[in-house]
């Protein structure tokens, strides 16, 4: 039911939030939410139920994108009701005032350069304001920091530590949509950290477009030295971090997870393309055996690392030759998880002129074939697991399986059964040894 607004009272202010995309915009979400959880307004779980909807966007693919203005589409007739919307995010940045054109019942349009200013464009849309942007571009220097964040989990939280991006590969939106490269200080960091840690979080996931960018703006400590600070605040048990751009990948990295015991025992360091022509090509600026030399720092650290990659079949040009290199890649590096996507052109990016040469069934067939070749890695890999006792942090339950949801440091899925009358509580953690495997996940038994 609508609240009943009578026209001495304060409207009751309610809003819906829906995100798409990576890690960093669901924790953008949860600064946004909580910004305007304290501009007093009240969180719904339904459109139908809200004064204001806001989608919280991705355009790293054109299908992520399409989806957008589907939704936008769907909740159109709702703006007769007195609704107002919000596109946020990267589409919001990319197409900037256009989305007003093709959807003029939009308010606000804003990307994530501009949600310091949100308090001020939420006055603005109280006003009555019509079309209010907040499109920042690449100037801005500043990052969104907020005393305000509403985490989604009590256990584990993220923390974004550099925001934007300078690299500009071929084919890549994020440079356009998320701004140039800036790093929060690290006292900043680790003061939030601390906060969290007070405040019961066992496990911090640190992010960045390219996490190990990360300059100090006060010049205090490296990327590897700031990881280091945030496993040793107390009460912390896991630190996470994500995403690792091959480039800035330094030996120290390896060094702190050696050292420091609560930094989680896995790497994700997208390579994108197996082929170093095409690695040119997208302008990744490192080659096949450069990109090798930092796995093989990883695989002789003391403690077996995980691995995980991005990859990106079918880019312009990419031939038959080129995709077996990718094939082999994985092969010689026995990835322990994969994240493949079919190339998509994107506006703006230098790609765009390039022609999107791969008929999409082709991608199709290399991306299944990839996968295909990847299950089979993964299969051994999982299976290397059993009769291996794990701690796991306990995320959720499974009711029909009567079985419990871990995650390991190494961020694998373990489910497991427990002998205890009394399920572990959701952020414990529990010791379990290993039963069985499958490709992307373990299965075992509490010890
Ligand atoms: N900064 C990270 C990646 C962030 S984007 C890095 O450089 O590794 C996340 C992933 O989306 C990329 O790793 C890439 O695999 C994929 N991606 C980005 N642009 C794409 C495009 N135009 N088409 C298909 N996949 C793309
Ligand atoms: Fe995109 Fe490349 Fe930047 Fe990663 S490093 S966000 S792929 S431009
Ligand atoms: Fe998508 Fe923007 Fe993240 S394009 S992947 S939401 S940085």
């Amino acid at each position: 039911m609508q609240p009943v607004k009578s026209p001495n009272e304060a409207p009751a202010k309610t809003f819906y939030i829906e995100t798409f995309g990576c890690q960093m915009n669901a924790h953008d979400s949860e600064k946004v939410i909580g910004t305007l959880q304290h501009q007093g307004y009240t969180r719904v779980e339904s459109e139908e139920a809200a004064d204001l909807i806001l989608y919280n966007t991705c355009s790293i693919r054109d299908k992520a994108e399409q989806k957008v203005f589907h939704r936008l589409n769907d909740y159109k007739k709702l703006y007769s009701q007195g609704k107002r919307f919000g596109v946020l995010g990267c589409v919001a940045q990319q197409e900037g005032e256009k989305i007003f054109e093709r959807a003029p019942f939009v308010s606000l349009v804003s990307g994530s350069a501009s949600y310091r200013k949100l308090p001020e464009m939420l006055v603005q849309l109280e006003q009555g304001k019509q079309h209010i942007t907040g499109l920042d571009d690449r100037q801005t220097e500043e990052t969104f920091e907020t005393e305000f964040t509403a985490r989604s989990n009590s256990h584990r939280g993220y923390i974004t530590i550099i925001e934007g991006c300078d690299k500009f590969c071929a084919y890549c939106v994020v440079p356009y949509t998320r701004g140039k490269e800036r790093s929060r200080t690290s006292t900043s960091v680790l003061n939030e950290a601390r906060r969290m840690a007070d405040a019961g979080y066992t496990e911090i996931q640190l992010l960045g477009q390219n996490v190990n960018s990360y300059r100090d703006p006060e010049g205090k400590r490296t990327f590897a030295e700031l990881l280091a600070a945030v496993g040793e605040i107390p009460g912390i048990r896991r630190v996470r971090f994500t995403t690792s751009h091959p480039r800035d990948f330094t030996h120290d990295i390896v060094d702190a997870i050696d050292a420091v015991p609560t930094l989680c025992d896995h790497v994700h360091l997208p390579v994108q393309s197996g082929s170093s022509r095409v690695l040119h090509l997208m302008q990744r600026e490192y080659t096949r055996d450069w990109y090798l030399d930092r796995i093989s720092w990883v695989k002789s650290a003391k403690r077996p690392i995980s691995m995980t990659t991005d990859i990106i079949v079918g880019f312009p040009g990419e031939t038959d030759a080129d995709f077996e290199e990718t094939v082999s890649l994985l092969g010689e590096v026995q990835y322990d998880g994969v994240f493949a996507f079919k190339y998509s052109p994107r506006p703006n990016t230098p790609a765009i002129s390039m022609a999107d040469s791969i008929a999409d069934e082709d991608k199709s067939k290399r991306l299944q074939a990839l996968l295909d070749c990847q299950r089979e890695i993964q299969r051994h890999n999982y299976a290397k697991h059993i009769g291996q006792e794990i701690e796991v942090m306990v995320e959720e339950y499974n009711a029909a399986r009567g079985q419990v949801i871990g995650r390991t440091s190494q961020n694998k899925t373990l489910n497991f059964t427990t002998k205890q009358p009394i399920l572990p509580a959701k952020g414990n953690y529990v010791k379990v040894r290993v039963t069985s495997s499958f490709p992307n996940s373990l299965v075992g038994e509490a010890v």
